[in-house]
């Protein structure tokens, strides 16, 4: 039996089944302020992580159903041993359109070659400071030349649609953001400022600290003059925007003007929960039928029936709460690790 039809599958908003983010593994080598503050984790047991065959499997699932693109996460992606050999798995599968990977950048300049050579589509490089203070400050490790040249390999491959991720912190790199865009245009990629989100694992999240789409407009405006709205892309996240002199960058305000409502995303974890949100309680659990034996069609049951029920729509809820605080305790993460940013995937 084939579900996949030309009618794509839409939830209860009438959103489709399109993306999905596959967090191989729940492992950092970074400490991100904003993402894994803390000094312990609770991490995926080694058992319980999904083969990279019962990923490609899930996988071939989810694209008979409506998935089209596909993005890799962690944790770090590239602590995954191998991961050139799933990504060869995944770009064989002929319903996906775009296969990508956001990293850390810090063991890129040794695989960004054998990772286009595997097949993979685009690289999204976290970089969030340029000062190598600032960066040890932010991640407990003093290595932005290793990222710096991660950047450059990647830029070396020739893969289309290399992107920086910037997650904008008040006092923090809100005074970095010019420097951002031209480090962006002298390695021809394309920097994406992303607000701070209250997301699980961000245990010292304010108000405060979030600078807004509008402010981050009006900082680049000063220095740039006046910045256009470029076409938006389909149910990306981002917006985009043009500069004077032609550059494009993109702003995610997920914190202060949300997606929801045209969110056709959803999360797979390393120990394979399927999230369909980012700030889901719950995901379903695809990893027992998998390994008890049930058939593709009753897993593709599974799949099919809780998206046709996804009313989710997290990020809108959260910016109707009045008082916006931090979204989980650390004493319920300890308890809850599947609540936390690293192991849903960034
Ligand atoms: P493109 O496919 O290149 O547009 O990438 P992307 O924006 O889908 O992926 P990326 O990993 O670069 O995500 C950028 C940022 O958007 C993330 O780091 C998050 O801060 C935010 N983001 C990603 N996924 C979600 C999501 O599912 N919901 C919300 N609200 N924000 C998200
Ligand atoms: N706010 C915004 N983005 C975040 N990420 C992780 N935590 C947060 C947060 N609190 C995203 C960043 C990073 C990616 C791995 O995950 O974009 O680049
Ligand atoms: Fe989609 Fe949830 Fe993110 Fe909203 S908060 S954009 S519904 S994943």
């Amino acid at each position: 039996m084939s579900l996949r039809s030309d009618t794509p599958l839409i939830d209860t908003r009438n959103r489709p089944l399109r993306s999905l983010r596959v967090s191989v593994t729940d492992r950092c080598n970074l400490r991100c302020q904003y993402c894994m503050p803390e000094e312990d984790y609770v991490w995926i047991p080694r058992r319980d992580l999904l083969s990279f065959e019962e990923m490609d499997n899930l996988v071939a699932l989810l694209v008979e159903l409506g998935i089209e693109r596909l993005r890799l996460t962690g944790g770090e992606p590239l602590l995954r041993r191998d991961l050139a050999a799933l990504v060869k798995m995944f770009a064989a599968r002929s319903g996906l359109r775009d296969l990508s990977l956001t990293t850390n950048g810090i063991l890129l300049a040794d695989c960004a070659q054998k990772l286009a050579d595997a097949g993979l589509h685009r690289i999204t490089v976290s970089l969030d400071t340029l000062q190598p203070e600032r960066f040890k400050s932010l991640t407990r490790r003093d290595d932005l030349g290793a990222v710096l040249a991660g950047i450059q390999a990647a830029r070396a491959t020739g893969l289309a649609g290399l992107k920086i991720n910037t997650v904008v912190m008040r006092g923090f790199n809100d005074d970095e953001l010019v420097e951002l865009i031209e480090f962006g245009k002298s390695v021809e990629a394309e920097v994406r400022f992303i607000e701070y989100m209250d997301v699980g694992g961000a245990t010292g999240w304010s108000p405060q600290q979030v600078v807004s789409r509008g402010e981050i407009l009006e900082l680049l405006g000063r220095h740039y003059g006046a910045i256009e709205p470029a076409q938006r892309e389909d149910r990306a996240p981002a917006e985009r925007f043009v500069l004077p002199d032609s550059t494009r960058f993109g702003i995610v305000s997920s914190t202060t003007a949300p997606f929801c409502s045209s969110c056709d995303r959803s999360r797979l974890t390393a120990d394979g929960l399927w999230y369909l949100c980012l700030y889901a309680d719950q995901g379903i659990d695809l990893t027992s039928p998998l390994r008890n034996g049930a058939s593709n069609e009753a897993i593709s049951l599974v799949i099919a029936s809780a998206w046709q029920r996804r009313v989710d729509r997290g990020a809108e809820d959260r910016l109707a709460i009045p008082n916006r605080s931090v979204l989980v305790s650390v004493s319920t993460l300890r308890k809850q690790h599947h609540l936390e940013m690293h192991t849903r995937g960034g």
